[in-house]
């Protein structure tokens, strides 16, 4: 595996790979790896020649300074687990080659999927950062294929919209959310839970599990899906920011569960604020 900090490297070694007739496939990551970026290397390397992954902890995508400071930051331990994981080019250059002096310019998904959910809570600009910064990371290597995770159901809808609406001519693949054994999805900031508050973040999925089981018992009330979902928080004595069942495309919020729909969930535990999700499939008018 070749790290490499600039631009100019980055697509001088895609460059070559290309004319070799090799397929390139991305995985934006802001490091302190863990098993769902291991797994969407996995996913690219199946599915791509050359798998690239990019480290860079995006300063335009934070809303809290102390969120950025304490993000966790280990790049000779993600490096090593990014190689095993088939991992052929990290590229992690630092915040100037990302956003010289001078830098003006923001890239924005405008409309609902970004001022919903997240975005209400954590303000639109987040996603701005966010699809800024994937702009720049789809021009800088021009992969064939770029991978993101369904555990940031909301970041995923909103680069795959932002794909279409600019035309770049680049595939995105969303991976499945990879969780712990008790359920808990993985994220970086999980390192940052205490015992407690730990066990109380297994909360979130037990909540969402249960809408699940709630919708599989025949409930096709919105409401009373999200009040099982929320009965279970309680349980954990977690107060959630939002608990909402949505239409897994649009966002918008659903009174009826009818086809598919996404049940998002978002919490403090602690010192971390934690995201979750769950993709409900129903057959129409029949059994979940
Ligand atoms: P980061 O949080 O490092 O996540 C990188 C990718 O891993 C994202 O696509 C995210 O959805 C995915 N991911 C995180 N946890 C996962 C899990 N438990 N299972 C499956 N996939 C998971 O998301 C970002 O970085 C940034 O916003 C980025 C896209 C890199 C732009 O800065």
């Amino acid at each position: 595996m070749r790290t490499v900090r600039t631009v100019a490297e980055v697509r001088e070694l895609v460059r070559a790979e290309r004319a070799a007739g090799r397929s390139i496939g991305l995985v934006p990551t802001m490091g302190a790896l863990h098993d769902g970026h291991l797994s969407l290397l996995r996913q690219a390397g199946a599915a791509c020649d050359v798998v690239v992954m990019s480290l860079f902890v995006n300063p335009t995508q934070f809303n809290e300074g102390a969120d950025l400071d304490a993000y966790p930051r280990d790049e000779a331990a993600d490096a090593q687990a990014a190689r095993s994981a088939g991992c052929a080019i990290l590229f992690a250059p630092d915040v100037k080659e990302v956003y010289p002096d001078g830098f003006c310019t923001t890239v924005e998904v405008a409309g609902p999927l970004t001022s919903t959910l997240e975005g209400a809570h954590r303000g639109p600009s987040h996603f701005h950062g966010v699809t800024t910064v994937v702009t720049k990371l789809l021009n800088m290597v021009q992969p064939d294929v770029a991978f993101f995770g369904q555990k940031d159901a909301q970041q995923a809808l909103v680069i795959r919209r932002l794909v279409r609406d600019l035309d770049m001519p680049v595939r995105i693949v969303v991976g499945d959310t990879v969780r712990e054994p008790d359920g808990l999805a993985r994220s970086s900031r999980n390192v940052r839970l205490s015992g407690e508050d730990r066990a109380r973040a297994t909360g979130l999925s037990r909540a969402l599990r249960a809408a699940e089981q709630a919708v599989v018992a025949g409930e096709r009330d919105a409401d009373a899906v999200a009040a099982a979902a929320r009965a279970t928080l309680t349980d954990f004595a977690v107060d959630p920011e939002y608990l909402a069942v949505v239409d897994p495309e649009t966002l918008a919020p659903r009174t009826e569960i009818d086809g598919d729909v996404l049940v998002a969930v978002a919490a403090r535990v602690g010192a971390v604020r934690l995201i979750d999700n769950v993709l409900i499939t129903t057959t129409p008018n029949g059994r979940g």
